[in-house]
């Protein structure tokens, strides 16, 4: 989809989208085509008792005086045009209905009464935004047209306003984040017979372009740096394991922030085998390193002032004659060594020497990890809110006010010594699951803590917002790209110098 701005001007051989505020309000560009409608467009919204009430659509068919086959009026709410979250809903939302009507080009009409410049400039920048999310596809792997145009591809989408210059300006950096959203939702719907370790590197190797620095690190490279815990998780697997780091420096000397990300490109459980049903569902269990390759790309490509690394732990959990066996005891690159109770408690095995290794190499300022890690997650938070564990209440608080600002929700829960103790082992440093089914997500992140020095750190737990995530109106569900948004925003309200 094309996205383009301009000044305001008759809509040619494209669909108008035009806003009514609650009480029927128009804007001026909009009165105008109502007059030269002769009062069609006011008369349709009174009949169907269409009041601007936010987020409603009024599709109006074949308006006298006006070119156009139809004109879409788009409810706004408050004449105020309202604040970032509903504007970039509305573009979801228009989208979602252009495709639907098989719309191929748009031009939508941002004003309202009384607005600052710098008002509808966010507002122009924000509905593209939203629009170009909400027509996010996955749909390489169709052949069949019936199948690929069930709904219609917006071709291009035209965003007039009074302020054409600052929106476009606003909307780059926008853009910029938006393809490192689409990024993640595209490794996540990979599968995974494409999307192994191997070819994951690949992909992210290919980042360097954006201006990112990318090192791939083969197992050769992993076994001389001691990853015997992240090692061990692939031993069934045949594609070998890779750790990935993609580093960004656009803030001078200083440290960098480090995010992690886990990145089992398929989950069987291994010997300690899932069960059958929606096993399918794990090809997504590479959403947090997603989100990792998904927020450095959206920070290169906007040209963010700041050091920001990214490293993944790339492995496939398989069960095999040379798989690890529940009670086998591997040794971290920490040093520390695990009993392995239950090899479908993988992630945690992962991100043990990735996040050792992030604090040897890059001595980071602060360090996020995210991962599908638990299924205790989804039963303690659903998939609305992702959980957060850290050893830093402003690292905390700063990823509370990012998550309320971008939409993409998250719940701090506890870590507390009386956790910690429930994965002391019999027989090695500790082991890789706690005591029955109680504090599941909890424990995983008490795993994790083992391998966190003196640093702010925050683990995310995006099992349920990541994977099988619902329907919104920037988004067709199954996989958001949650999380990219998120850190975008932490990084520029926190760590970015100005
Ligand atoms: N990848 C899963 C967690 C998961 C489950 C993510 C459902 C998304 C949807 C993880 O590796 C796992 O299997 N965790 C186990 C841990 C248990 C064996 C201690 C779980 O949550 O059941
Ligand atoms: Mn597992
Ligand atoms: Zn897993």
């Amino acid at each position: 989809m094309k996205i383009s701005f301009s000044g305001h001007a008759a809509p040619k051989k494209s669909t108008p989208v035009i806003f009514a505020a609650e009480g029927a309000k128009f804007g001026a560009n909009a009165v105008a085509m109502d007059e030269k409608s002769d009062g069609h467009l006011s008369r349709a919204m009174k009949a169907t008792d269409f009041t601007g009430e936010k987020g409603k659509l009024l599709d109006v068919v074949a308006p006298a005086g006006v070119k156009a086959g139809r004109v879409i009026i788009a409810g706004l709410g408050d004449v105020s045009l309202g604040d970032e979250k509903t504007q970039i809903e509305l573009g979801g939302i228009i989208a979602g209905k252009l495709e639907t009507l098989k719309v191929e080009h748009a031009t939508i009409v941002v004003e309202m009464l009384e607005s600052s410049k710098q008002k509808i400039a966010e507002m122009a920048a924000n509905i593209a935004f939203g629009a170009r999310l909400r027509s996010y596809r996955f749909d390489q792997y169709k052949t069949t047209a019936t199948e690929k145009n069930r709904t219609g591809p917006i071709k291009s989408l035209l965003i007039q306003s009074s302020s054409a210059t600052a929106s476009r300006r606003l909307f780059e950096k926008k853009d910029a984040v938006a393809g490192g959203v689409c990024l993640a939702r595209d490794l996540v719907n990979e599968p995974a017979n494409i999307l192994h370790p191997e070819e994951f590197a690949k992909r992210l190797k290919e980042m360097d372009k954006l201006g990112l620095d990318v090192t791939v690190l083969r197992e050769p490279d992993l076994r001389k740096l001691g990853m015997g815990s992240l090692l061990s998780v692939s031993h069934g697997s045949k594609t070998e394991a890779h750790v990935v780091t993609m580093e960004w420096r656009g803030g001078g000397k200083q440290a960098p922030v480090a995010f992690v990300g886990k990145g089992v490109t398929f989950d069987t459980g291994g010997i300690s085998l899932k069960p059958g049903a929606s096993m399918g569902d794990m090809k997504g269990d590479m959403g947090g390193a997603a989100c990792v390759a998904g927020v450095m790309h959206a920070l290169a490509a906007r040209k963010a002032k700041v050091n920001a690394v990214g490293l993944v732990g790339l492995v496939e959990n398989m069960p095999d004659a040379r798989a690890t066996r529940p009670g086998d005891v591997v040794t971290s690159m920490s040093g520390q060594t695990i009993e392995i109770l239950n090899t479908d408690a993988e992630g945690r095995l992962v991100l043990a020497d990735v996040l050792w290794y992030a604090q040897e190499r890059f001595k980071p300022r602060a360090m996020v990890d995210l991962a599908t890690l638990t299924g205790a997650i989804i039963v303690g938070l659903g998939h609305h809110y992702a959980g957060m564990f850290s050893n830093d209440d402003d690292l905390c608080e700063a990823l509370s006010q990012a998550g309320a600002d971008t939409d993409e929700k998250i719940w701090r829960m506890p870590l507390d010594d009386a956790y910690d103790k429930m994965i002391n082992s019999r027989v090695a440093d500790m082991k890789n699951i706690g005591s029955g089914r109680e504090a599941g997500a909890i424990t995983a992140a008490q795993f994790l803590a083992r391998f966190v020095e003196d640093v702010p750190w925050a683990h995310i737990d995006i099992a349920g917002t990541v994977l099988g995530s619902p329907k919104t109106a920037i988004s067709r569900g199954w996989t958001s790209g949650y999380g990219v948004r998120l850190l975008d925003r932490l990084i520029a309200d926190t760590y970015e110098s100005r």
